[in-house]
């Protein structure tokens, strides 16, 4: 069964849609570590904040906060930057997911190019690797994408799933899945992690996982977090689940190069050298 990592940023986002610059010492809310640790007894295997640039929704201060509190597991999304891989190296958490940033954008609108910036890739990844945390980088479902990723020294790929979650057409999503397909196929075949993440749902995610198996971390967020404004943040977390746990039954073993397993692949590399 795949594992649920929960996006927290747009809790963060409500809490800064009042409390943008606040003083200390004032109680802002909604209280993220709060929601992280609902999230946890809930049932998610992890927790994502994306620590952006223009800090609009999750702040330094409060991935600090959740590196303290969170017992399953914390993924820091951020920018290929020196400024975010010194962020990560202070804060520790136990994943880092490499994305594309730009500040415009509304939310993160496609996969890093890992082609692009092989150098800087692998050089932060090599200072990332050497604390412990499991890389993994945000890419479009593309084959040269994948190859790129373990190249630069990824243990893990999180594969884009917005334009999946956007195609209108039946074809286009078929289309879709079965180049996910194919990506995952290629990243698990080099010992990859596979994850995957963005735009997923309560409606268009047991179709995912019915076209891809073996996918090791879905990470959801808005999806989620929308949902809990009508059902609590529990039931919301609860009922995805439901919908992984409904998943058909996986082939190859999701877990297959996970963390921390004793295979020989980087993921559990990371993971080992992590406990
Ligand atoms: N994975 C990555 C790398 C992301 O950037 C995001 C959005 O922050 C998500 C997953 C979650 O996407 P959504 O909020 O659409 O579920």
């Amino acid at each position: 069964m795949s594992y649920l990592g929960v996006n927290i940023d747009h809790v963060a986002t409500l809490r800064q849609a009042r409390y943008r610059g606040w003083e200390k010492g004032l109680p802002p809310e909604p209280d993220v570590v709060a929601a992280a640790e609902l999230a946890e007894k809930a049932g998610a295997h992890g927790i994502t904040v994306h620590l952006r640039e223009d800090r609009r929704h999750i702040q330094d201060d409060d991935v600090a906060a959740l590196r303290k509190v969170v017992t399953t597991r914390l993924n820091l999304e951020m920018a290929l930057t020196k400024e975010m891989v010194e962020k990560a190296l202070s804060y520790l958490p136990d994943e880092v997911c490499l994305v594309p940033e730009s500040r415009e954008e509304v939310t993160t609108e496609g996969g890093l190019n890992m082609l692009k910036a092989p150098r800087r890739a692998q050089s932060a990844i090599t200072l990332l690797n050497a604390r412990r945390i499991l890389v993994s980088a945000f890419i479009d479902a593309d084959l040269d994408q994948v190859s790129a990723s373990h190249d630069a020294g990824a243990g893990a790929v999180e594969l884009h799933t917005g334009t999946f979650a956007n195609a209108t057409t039946k074809r286009a999503r078929l289309a879709e899945l079965n180049r996910h397909r194919k990506a995952f196929e290629a990243a698990h075949e080099l010992g990859l992690q596979v994850n995957a993440g963005h735009g997923l749902h309560y409606t268009n995610l047991a179709d995912y996982l019915s076209a891809v198996q073996g996918v090791h971390t879905l990470n959801i967020g808005h999806g989620i977090i929308s949902r809990a404004v009508f059902v609590g943040l529990s039931a919301a977390i609860r009922e995805m689940l439901d919908i992984i746990a409904q998943a058909p039954a996986v082939e190859k073993d999701a877990t297959a190069n996970a963390t921390p397993s004793g295979t020989e692949t980087r993921a559990a590399e990371a993971g080992k050298a992590r406990a």
